[in-house]
């Protein structure tokens, strides 16, 4: 059976019994406290509460859908046999009208008579009950009907109580039904409302939210040992290169999909939120280098197409082949930088993401055992202490007054501030120039926070500096400052700023032109033959700057710090004199 006929078969099955068929709703919800749409019943949630009415908008109290849906939660398991981020969920749902029984039997049915499926390899499972949601004895007797009481488990609330998708919500008892040992589907009865602080509290009507997942349904049915070797995803293989990892293949392939979604319903590679999940599945993807990888997502938008006619060919190839564009310069600096490191634990990690902008998965999967420690949990508060340090240093300096300034790397409150910020910046420059030619090219901007008071530096160099090198660094800054050396900016394409070798450090994006601020000696102009220019600093930087380096005063290095292997951080000041 086809997958095509196994789409239509679902929803014939359930039109025949009822059901009003409504399209796929797009991955980017109306409801705002979720990012992308992980479940059929998402676009229903208000359905469930009594909100809206069904029967208005639907001529029916129940429907089913074949819905786009994104799940950033199994990202570590894609390549094993069945996990995906972007998948098809097949969905039937009531508002108020059938409950448990029809439920259990339709679902039976589908299985056996409709898939062909062999009844002993079904199992199910069923809510045991707690001090708040007792024992699910409607279900459990159901399914008895069907199956030996060894093939129905019961099963705890992190298994079977599904919801709310999102803060808050519908949510209820829920059952697990398994072919062998793959869930194929689940099947949710909503009876309580779950608010943010966990309270439940009776829906007006009970409700039915059953989930099949479309790629595993059609494992199962087309006889496949995973989900990628099924008709869903064999179109795309002739165009992933054999050199790569059959688990790497399968990753591209499922990354792929999710991009081609996520992009046509018009979520564009950012720094935050869903933007954010694109840019990482594109990144995922420029570490292997597929040649042509145009030709999967067009292989993607022509299979799939039929069935989401939305998916824009053109917006896919143009936004993915910016992002590679953009990412390429900086990834294999980082990969390099990720060779030259023995062992990866999270601070490490997060410099690499900071700097380099080297999402968990890429380190984690190029890192290999050298990253074996490293896990998720790990990242991710390294990642909230960072957001939370910065966040924290924010509010307490301005006590939740409005900044005049803030580029995330500057923050000034007033005038006076914006005078001593900008100082400070154009010393920090100074101080990366002097770093380097005192410890060699190895020192790289990892980030830096300039306030009104002080300049912090974090810089990649793996030891401690001795105090000779700390002041020839202070000293080289105030020779600088001493030579009154004007501060120059030019604007440039972003390529041609990369190709001239400015020192730049990655960002979330860098629009096409960009600014390159150059400190030195530029009265020796070479085009009118009179010798050598002297460029102390060249940065790619968005300013603002002072014009001339006398401004900056006295410059002094007041603490080194060290900031987990490979990093240090320097904090400095400038007093004007
Ligand atoms: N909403 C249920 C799920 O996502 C069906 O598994």
């Amino acid at each position: 059976m086809s997958s095509g006929e196994l789409r239509n078969k679902f929803l014939e099955f359930f039109e025949k019994r009822g059901h009003k068929i409504v399209p796929s709703s797009s991955l980017i919800p109306d409801d705002p406290s979720v990012l992308l749409t992980t479940a059929g019943m998402q676009q229903f949630k208000k359905y469930y509460t009594g909100e809206a009415d069904p029967i208005k908008d639907f001529g029916a109290q129940n429907v089913a859908s074949i819905q786009k849906s994104f799940r950033t939660s199994d990202i570590d398991e894609v390549g094993d046999e069945s996990h995906l981020t972007f998948f098809e969920m097949l969905g039937h749902f009531s508002f108020g009208d059938y409950f448990k029984k029809e439920t259990i039997e339709w679902t039976y049915e589908l299985l056996t008579d409709v898939f062909r499926i062999a009844p002993e390899r079904i199992s199910a499972t069923v809510f045991a009950g707690d001090e708040k949601i007792p024992f699910d004895k409607e279900s459990y007797d159901a399914w008895a009907e069907f199956l030996p009481s060894e093939r129905i488990r019961k099963g705890s609330r992190a298994d079977n109580i599904w919801g709310p998708a999102g803060p808050e919500g519908p949510c209820g008892a829920a059952n697990e039904v398994y072919v062998d040992n793959l869930e194929v589907a689940t099947l949710v009865f909503m009876e309580y409302f779950c608010a943010k602080d966990q309270s439940l509290t009776p829906l007006p009507q009970k409700g039915v939210d059953v989930g099949w997942g479309f790629e595993r349904l059609a494992m199962i049915v087309q006889g496949k040992k995973n989900i990628f070797e099924t008709d869903l995803f064999e179109p795309l293989w002739r165009f992933l290169p054999t050199r790569l990892a059959e688990k790497t293949r399968r990753v591209i392939a499922d990354h792929a999909r999710g991009i081609s979604s996520l992009i046509s319903d018009g979520v564009r590679p950012s720094n935050k939120e869903a933007g954010y999940i694109l840019r990482r599945l594109i990144r995922r993807l420029a570490v292997y280098k597929v040649e042509n990888i145009d030709s999967v997502f067009k292989a993607i938008v022509e299979n799939y197409s039929g069935f989401y006619p939305e998916l824009d060919q053109g917006a896919i190839l143009s936004v993915v082949n910016l992002e590679l564009e953009k990412f390429n310069e900086t990834v294999y600096r980082g990969l390099e930088k990720l060779e030259k490191l023995e062992k990866i634990d999270a601070g490490l990690a997060f410099m690499l993401y900071e700097s380099y902008g080297l999402p968990y998965e890429i380190i984690k999967e190029i890192g290999q055992t050298k990253a074996e420690y490293l896990t998720r949990d790990d990242f991710d508060k390294e990642l909230g202490l960072h957001r939370e340090i910065s966040r924290a240093g924010a509010e307490k300096k301005f006590g939740g007054h409005g900044l005049l300034l803030d580029t995330g790397e500057l923050k000034a409150a007033s005038e006076e501030e914006l005078k001593k910020v900008t100082r400070l910046h154009t010393a920090t420059h100074l101080l990366q120039a002097a770093l380097r030619k005192v410890l060699g090219d190895g020192v790289r901007q990892a980030g830096s926070d300039i306030t009104a008071e002080r300049t912090r530096f974090d810089f990649t160099f793996d030891r401690k500096l001795t105090d000779e090198e700390l002041k020839k660094v202070e000293n080289l800054v105030n020779w600088a400052v001493s030579r009154k050396f004007d501060v120059r900016m030019q604007e440039m394409s972003y390529e041609e700023a990369v190709r001239s070798g400015v020192l730049h450090f990655f960002k979330e994006k860098y629009p096409p032109t960009v600014k390159v601020y150059s400190v030195g000696d530029f009265k020796a102009d070479l085009s009118a033959g009179e010798g050598p220019t002297d460029i102390f600093s060249r940065e790619l930087c968005g300013g603002p700057h002072v014009k001339n380096t006398s401004e900056i005063g006295r410059f002094k290095i007041s603490k080194q710090e060290p900031l987990g292997s490979g990093l240090r951080r320097i904090r400095a000041t400038a007093i004007q004199i």
